[in-house]
This record gives structure tokens, sequence and C-alpha cells, in this order.
């Protein structure tokens, strides 16, 4: 860790006045046109990339800094568009309740710096009580800590008794989740707030859960009117809405409702395929999760009546990720990190190529099209002239070996070298 605060302060210091860095490595991933680049190079310039391509075709700086990579293959940094930053693997169900606020925040320091070493270098969080997402994003631009790029979502919201409120408690120590919200106004009233104290984007529970206590994760939770609501208000402040749902009917009214994406998506049906294809919906589906949750689960405090619900659902949900890449839904990589190890995203890419994706849609999911889905195309997602220098290596060739994706050996974010080791 202090090397790495070294390292963090020494590339801070020297950015000021840095010389160009050039990066090569023998392969590239291309994901805009999802092809490998053989012989590749990017220039940098600052936090920004100045270009990319095949060696020997584009303009070096004469006074570049040079970095080789060799035999590895570089990609643009990653992004998962679910995890829970300050939600510690270890303690699920009661365990959790002896978590305070701060101790959350404070392990999400460590949780951030994990998951940019594994790669991820923007990450969507997507619910944290007490708004510590916000203040970890926060310290994170400020150079305090390492971290990736963060887009936060505050307080999930849900309604009273649901999946994204708290139900541990019997009624004499009445407890509830910040962001529960029943009714158009009231949710309406939830993404005031929530924007209010620093949210970029907004989540709520539109279906029960596997976690949570006494909730039915078949069940659709808020209504239609809800939704329609809550998502109306979120758009016109200019943000976008992902949507835990796990059961059918939950799916298909948030996709009615215009939700920019749904998380788990587990019991999907045709229609709901058919209603994300009209909508443009994206589909941000968990399918690595289910073997720590069986495998790991009860000794983290997960509840039986959780682990009975994950034997149904996470089978379902792998045959249903299938179904949804075949019919050409557009997917975002969501891990539910937070739930498992944080730095263990990279896990369920083998799993997305076992369940029917190729090994680049499989990146595609994880670069540009949560770049899209962010509406930070501009910025983020590739390796393209313009956007900010956030790019990864592995070893080898990944689209040979999707296991290559859990050995990052090369980070770069926002144009600074945060890890480097030997290929
Ligand atoms: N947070 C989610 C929930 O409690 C986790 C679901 C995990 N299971 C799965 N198969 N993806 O509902």
């Amino acid at each position: 860790m202090k090397r790495l605060t070294l390292l963090l302060l020494c590339s801070v210091i020297t950015s000021a006045f840095a010389a160009p860095k050039v990066i090569t490595a023998d392969r590239m991933i291309d994901v805009e046109n999802g092809k490998l680049i053989k012989n590749a190079v990017v220039v940098v310039d600052g936090n920004r990339i100045q270009a990319a391509g095949v060696q020997g075709r584009i303009t070096i700086p004469e006074d570049a800094e040079r970095v080789d990579l060799g035999d590895a293959t570089l990609m643009p940094g990653l992004m998962d568009m679910h995890v829970h930053l300050t939600s510690d693997a270890t303690k699920h169900g009661y365990k959790r309740l002896s978590v305070s606020l701060p101790r959350a925040a404070i392990t999400g320091v460590k949780h951030a710096e994990d998951t940019l070493m594994a790669g991820f270098t923007t990450v969507r969080n997507v619910g944290a009580p007490g708004f510590a997402d916000v203040a970890l994003r926060d310290a994170i631009n400020a150079g305090d800590v390492a971290g990736p790029r963060m887009f936060v979502a505050g307080p999930s919201l849900g309604v009273t008794g649901g999946h994204c409120d708290s139900n541990l408690l019997p009624y004499e120590y009445e407890q509830y989740s910040e962001g529960v919200a029943d009714g158009p106004w009231e949710v309406r009233k939830a993404v005031r707030r929530n924007i209010k104290y620093g949210a970029t984007v907004i989540k709520f529970c539109a279906t029960g859960g596997v976690l949570s206590k006494g909730t039915k994760v078949g069940a659709q939770q808020y209504t239609l009117e809800e939704m329609e609501a809550l998502v109306a208000e979120a758009h016109l402040r200019g943000l976008t809405v992902a949507t835990h749902a796990h059961g059918t009917s939950g799916i298909k009214d948030a996709i009615r409702a215009g939700v920019d994406s749904v998380e788990h998506v587990s019991l999907l049906d045709d229609e709901a395929i058919t209603l994300a294809l009209e909508n443009g919906t994206y589909f941000s589906m968990d399918i690595y999760v289910t073997e720590y949750i069986l495998g790991e689960g009860e000794k983290a405090g997960i509840l039986e009546e959780s682990l009975n619900k994950e034997r149904i659902v996470g089978k379902r949900q792998r045959e249903n990720f299938e179904k949804a890449v075949k019919a050409g839904v557009k997917m975002v990589f969501g891990s539910d990190a937070g739930v498992y190890p944080h730095g263990d995203n990279g896990k369920q890419f083998a799993r997305m190529v076992k369940f029917g994706m190729t090994p680049i849609q499989a990146i595609q999911a994880a670069t540009i099209h949560p770049a899209t889905l962010l509406k930070q195309q501009e910025t983020l997602g590739s390796l393209s002239e313009g956007k900010f220098a956030d790019m990864v290596a592995v070893p080898g060739n990944p689209l040979e070996d999707m296991q290559k994706m859990e050995d990052i050996r090369f980070v770069m974010k926002d144009g600074q070298i945060v890890k480097t080791l030997a290929m």
C-alpha cells in the first residue's frame, strides 16, 4: 500500500511536466471494431490518448517515455456496472448489522484499490448506505486514495419491506433503509434527495431479491406507475437508471417504464427480450456470483432462505444469459462484487464465454458498452484518440483463454501507471 501511494504521488508530481508515454504490446483489442490488432502502440499525452494503432503507422513523439509490454494484450480499462465498494463479502445477513457507516466507508477505500488493481478503472456503484460511495468517489477524485472512476447511486430506492429495505429486525426495533419510498411522489422526492447529496445514477429495486430477508425473488415490488415516475424524474435531471429485477413482470414493467439497465434479469421471458430490444435497454447479468454465494455464503452469514433462493435463481439466470446474448440484447459487465470479494470481478469473464458470448463480446461488455450506457462514449470505453488514458494489459492472448482476464499485470488510469508487473 505504501509503495502504491508513493507511486501515485510520484506520478501526480511528474505528470504536470511529463513527457508523452508510448505503450507498445504484441497485441491490442480494438473494442469498437471487435478486432485484435497486432504490434500495437498507444501514445498518451497527459491524461488523454493522443493516438492508438499499429506500430510504424503512428508518429512517436521524440521525447516520449517508452513502456514495452511485450507478449501481452492491451485493452481499454475495464468497467464494472454493478459493484458495492462499501460492502464486505465476508459479512452478510446479521453480520452486516454490526458494520457502522464509517467502518463501511473505510472498507470501501481498500475495496476501491483492489478493484483498480484488478483492472477495473471505472465502476458504477449501485447502492451504498449513508452516501459512503459519494464520499469515496470524492476522495478518489481528490487523489487522497487510489480507486476507479466512480458513478454512484447513493442509497438504492425501494418499497417498504422490499429488497432495498432492511428487514432483519422485528417490529419493536422498527427500522427502514434510507432509500425507502412508496408512491409516485415519494419516489420522485427520493430521486431528488439522492441527487442533492451527490448521486450520478439512480438505482432502485423492482422485485424481491436473493439476499434480502422475507422477499420473494420473483415477485414485483414497485408498480409500473411508481417506476414511471421514478424514471421520468431521473431522466429529467439527466441521470440514468439501474434496476434490480429478478422476476419476470418486474423486469418487463421496468423496461416499459424506460430504465436504462436491468440488473440480474434472472427470470426473463421472450417478451422481456423483445421489450429490451425495442427499448434499447441494457442487461447487466451477474452470472459468477452464484458460485461464491453457494460456496462461501453460509460462512459469510448469508441466510438459509437466501441460499435456497440462489439455488433456483442462479441456474435460471445462466440459461437466460445465453438466451439474451443469442437474441442480441445489449449486455454490460456487472458483477455484484461486494457480495463476493472485490478484485475478483474478472472471474466473470470466463463464465460469460462459457454461457454464450464470444471473448470479444465479453470484453466489449466491460468496455465500450458500459461507456455508452453511462453516456460517456466521448471519453471512456475504447483506446481512441482523445479519450481518457485508461488501459490494462494481460499476458498472452485473452481471446484464446478468458481466464487471462483474472491476471491483470498492467493498469493505467487517467494517464498514470498504477500497476506494472512482469508479463
Ligand atoms: N444482490 C442480488 C440479490 O440479492 C444478488 C443476486 C445474486 N444471484 C445471482 N444469481 N445473480 O438479489
